[in-house]
């Protein structure tokens, strides 16, 4: 169910494309789709030219035939279509749970539009009920937790600060060959404020938050998808 629920998603954000069109390929289960689909509209030839959001991204981009390039030869992109753990009402979002989102984050900065795809439970009132992903530099380790430890207090957090252990049993390394935290909020109410005391910790290399880059999101539910638009 929730994988069709994704694929729909991705499906109606394909109206968002035009030929010719530069686009960031997001991460995720969700953003797969997104890149099938676009792969089959290639096929069928549909030009684009496309900056993927992870190694992953990029391999299977490769198999679909989508013509790839990076940001240092494209330095604007005309929209990303990417995934997200969650979303509110303000177009706010926290990513990362797939361990991109500094690629994601980067690739979505040189957009001049970012547009979201996902099942409706991603839609939340308040962010915070999905741990947020904190990037950080493997060296000093111990004092940058420490460091998102206070943020967290100063910011009434309800769960652990945790390093993110990958599949094989030892740290998740992502792609940049960082080391991400995962950080229980339960509830984050001033994103913003957050935002600035993470990335004033100088092990912190990026954090999940996405704020102001999102313009628009289609969200699937069996009912069929909703569109939200009017992000700044
Ligand atoms: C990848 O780092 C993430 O930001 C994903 O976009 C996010 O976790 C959503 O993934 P799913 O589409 O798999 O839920």
């Amino acid at each position: 169910m929730s994988e069709h629920l994704k694929k729909e998603a991705a499906r109606a954000a394909l109206s968002e494309l035009s030929s010719g069109m530069r686009i960031g390929l997001g991460t995720g289960s969700t953003a797969a789709h997104f890149v099938d689909l676009l792969g089959d509209m290639v096929a069928e030839g549909f030009a684009c030219i496309c900056v993927p959001t992870s190694e992953a991204t990029a391999r299977q981009a490769r198999e679909r035939n989508i013509a790839l390039a990076t940001l240092d030869e494209i330095e604007r992109l005309d929209v990303t279509v990417d995934g997200t753990d969650e979303i509110d009402a303000d177009f706010q979002l926290i990513k990362g749970g797939g361990g991109a989102l500094l690629r994601e984050k980067i690739v979505a900065a040189a957009s001049d539009r970012m547009v979201v795809i996902a099942d409706s439970s991603k839609r939340v009132e308040a962010l915070g009920r999905f741990p947020l992903p904190v990037e950080v530099n493997a060296f000093g380790l111990g004092a940058t937790l420490a460091a998102i430890r206070a943020v967290m207090a100063a910011h009434t957090a309800q769960g652990e600060a945790v390093i993110r252990q990958g599949a094989d049993g030892g740290r998740f390394v992502t792609d940049g060959g960082h080391l991400i935290v995962d950080a229980s909020f339960g509830r984050i109410s001033d994103a913003k404020d957050l935002s600035h005391a993470l990335l004033d910790i100088p092990g912190v290399v990026q954090h999940g938050l996405f704020l102001g880059l999102c313009q628009e999101a289609y969200l699937a539910a069996p009912d069929g998808v909703v569109r939200m638009s009017g992000g700044r």
